[in-house]
């Protein structure tokens, strides 16, 4: 499928955070069969995350505050990037970004654009558990959505993908103000927030006290926030929250979607994505849909407006 400029082999990607920077997994699945995958988020500074425990699970999904633990922009260049640059051929990498500040962002385009190995960046302006801005993440505050991609669309000519989040209480506005700014494409979404409480001590599941809930719980609120961005715009959408089989991508796609990620189906089982890149071709057969470009209706040709900023 052409899109974004680019040739994903199928609609399959691994979620930010989900796959570190690909090398964690590389003896799980073979990442290069996946149409693509996006990395942890990277911050400027190296972050050790946040106190144990980080992830808890529910009887809906997963509870998580990793608290965006990484090497830091410098320790990615150094010692993760190269091996996606060496090993990976077929998939597509987007590298995950997270500033504390509208200009941090900008400084890790920067840093980061003479880098080889990816097609573009994610900008996780969705993280609950980072909050930024008035204690809330950049996702809820439209103008700082607006700042942080007009300077990274001046900075870099790679896809930018504006990742937002399920809680927008305006995200149709939310996405004008991201696309209008120069997002190729959108992410939809980033988890939710929420708390599990152990119930004989009262006390936070979590070491950080709440956290963002992922898996088939935010599936509705996922493929609802799609279908509200698909209403306002044409650039391609990357739907996530709660896809494990090929229903749920399916669903997606008809959301409005043209490609998926999935994460939590991979802590269940770690070679979801492989088994989903087989389980939608079956899908199809069965369904009398010869092709996902079929389902999206969305190839380059198709879509013009879809295509990279130059
Ligand atoms: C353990 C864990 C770590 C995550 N780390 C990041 C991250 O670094 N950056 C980001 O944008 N999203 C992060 N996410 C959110 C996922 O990319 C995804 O948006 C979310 O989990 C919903 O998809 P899922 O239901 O398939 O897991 C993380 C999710 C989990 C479960």
């Amino acid at each position: 499928m052409r899109l974004l400029g680019e040739d994903f082999q199928n609609p399959v990607l691994l979620a930010a955070g989900t796959c570190g920077f690909g090398k964690e997994l590389e003896d799980v699945l073979d990442l290069d069969a996946l149409g693509g995958f996006v990395t942890k988020s990277i911050t400027l500074e190296e972050r050790l995350g946040n106190p144990a425990p980080r992830v808890t699970e529910f009887s809906g999904g997963m509870l998580n505050s990793i608290g965006l633990a990484n090497p830091g922009v410098e320790g990615a260049i150094r010692d993760k990037l190269p091996w996606i640059a060496r090993n990976i051929r077929r998939a597509k990498v987007l590298v995950s970004v997270a500033g504390h500040t509208v200009a941090e962002f900008h400084a890790l385009i920067e840093r980061l654009d003479d880098c080889d190995g990816f097609i573009g960046f994610e900008l996780n302006l969705s993280c609950p558990n980072d909050a930024r801005r008035d204690g809330a993440p950049f996702a809820l505050d439209p103008d700082a959505v607006a700042e942080i991609v007009d300077g990274c669309r001046r900075r870099t000519s790679r896809l930018l993908a504006a990742k937002l989040a399920p809680n927008d209480p305006d995200l149709p506005g939310t996405v004008r103000r991201a696309v209008d700014a120069g997002a190729d494409a959108l992410t939809l979404t980033n988890t939710l927030p929420g708390v599990l409480l152990d119930a004989a001590s009262g006390e936070a599941e979590l070491g950080a006290g709440a956290g963002g809930m992922s898996g088939p719980s935010l599936r509705p609120s996922g493929l609802r926030a799609v279908g509200q961005a698909r209403a306002v715009t044409d650039v391609p959408i990357l739907g996530v929250g709660g896809v494990f089989g090929p229903a749920d991508a399916v669903a997606y796609a008809r959301a409005g979607a043209q490609l998926v990620q999935l994460g939590t189906a991979t802590f269940a089982a770690p070679r979801a994505a492989t088994d989903l890149v087989r389980g939608l071709q079956r899908w199809g057969r069965r369904h009398g849909v010869p092709s996902w470009e079929g389902l999206v209706g969305a190839n380059e040709t198709a879509n013009p407006s879809s295509g990279v900023h130059a």
